[in-house]
């Protein structure tokens, strides 16, 4: 069967994208009730490159970085210089952690805003419109999908801040997309237009392709978080509700916070690691998401 694809994506930045990304990818590479290794790949769609950051470690991503095996790298190859390449070269396969399933990354490097707007003055120049840069962009990433789909069972785009043509891209490409949110008012004030905007990426997708899936992160014990997250419930159980929810509630923790102060230290694969207690917390979540887009389910239970 062909892998499925997910997005985390957010309007606004800090809302705990890249810690889900990683979270979920380890506890998807980590055992499951059917005991398939599961083939994980991330692509980091965001210039401040987090993402490489915490999977590669400063070092091998400098590498990677010099040696031209980034997502920009392969755009500017691709579209700006015109050469025939596979997405799927580009992946670097992380040295097998306590995983049992294998984890491969797509990074980027700061200069992939750069490319970004190499792409778009190029392609505009040729008289595309912002449509067809668009366009040229999402078609050269579902195409290459289709090939990495075959080589992995799941496909997870970590985005930037913001939409640009290429998280657009990814949120059309995506069998659901996921929006890490703090629920509190001032978060939430962006969340409904962003998620309109994720419809109308989709528009011609399916229920659940164009639907987003609200998770929340970095809950509080307050009255505040509490009073928000109960809104947030009732308006995703609403008839014409712009969003779902998950059940989980990823707290604020000091143990999800000290996973990503731990990265700088750790250069590399063991660095995602997070302790056992926010292990199971991501397993808990990746098994709902398991559950929408019918993969392996990770285990929820310390063995
Ligand atoms: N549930 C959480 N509890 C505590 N800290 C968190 C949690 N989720 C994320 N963080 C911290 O918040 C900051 C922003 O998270 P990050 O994943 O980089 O957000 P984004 O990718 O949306 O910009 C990081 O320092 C991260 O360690
Ligand atoms: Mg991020």
């Amino acid at each position: 069967m062909p892998g499925k694809v997910i997005s985390i994506a957010n309007m606004k930045g800090g809302v705990g994208k890249t810690t889900i990304t990683v979270g979920l990818a380890h506890a998807f590479a980590g055992e499951n009730a059917a005991a398939k290794a599961m083939r994980i790949l991330v692509i980091d769609l965001d210039a401040q490159a987090n993402a490489s950051f915490w999977f590669c470690g400063d070092q091998k991503l400098t590498e990677l970085i010099e040696s031209g095996r980034t997502m920009d790298a392969f755009l500017e190859d691709a579209v700006v210089l015109n050469q025939k390449r596979s997405l799927s070269d580009y992946a670097h396969v992380l040295a097998r952690a306590s995983a049992r399933g294998d984890l491969a990354v797509i990074p980027c490097s700061p200069e992939l805003r750069l490319i970004e707007r190499e792409m778009t003055y190029f392609l505009s120049e040729r008289r595309a419109s912002l449509k067809e840069v668009e366009n040229v962009v999402a078609e050269l990433l579902v195409s290459e999908l289709g090939a990495l789909k075959e080589k992995y069972d799941l496909i997870i785009f970590d985005t930037a801040p913001g939409i640009s043509a290429l998280t657009e891209a990814a949120l059309r490409a995506s069998d659901v997309v996921i929006v890490p949110t703090v629920p509190d008012f001032i978060s939430n004030l962006g969340l409904e237009a962003f998620c309109r905007s994720v419809w109308w990426a989709n528009h011609s997708g399916s229920e659940l392709q164009r639907t987003p899936w609200v998770a929340a992160n970095m809950v509080k014990d307050t009255k505040h978080h509490a009073a928000m997250l109960a809104e947030m419930r009732a308006e995703s159980q609403a008839e014409d509700a712009g969003f779902k929810m998950f059940r989980i509630e990823i707290p604020c923790s000091e143990e999800i916070e000290e996973a990503g102060a731990r990265v700088r230290e750790a250069e590399g694969a063991a660095a995602a690691a997070f302790d056992p207690g926010a292990s199971l917390l991501f397993a808990a979540f990746a098994k709902e998401i398991a559950d929408i887009i019918n993969v392996p389910a990770p285990l929820t239970e310390p063995r």
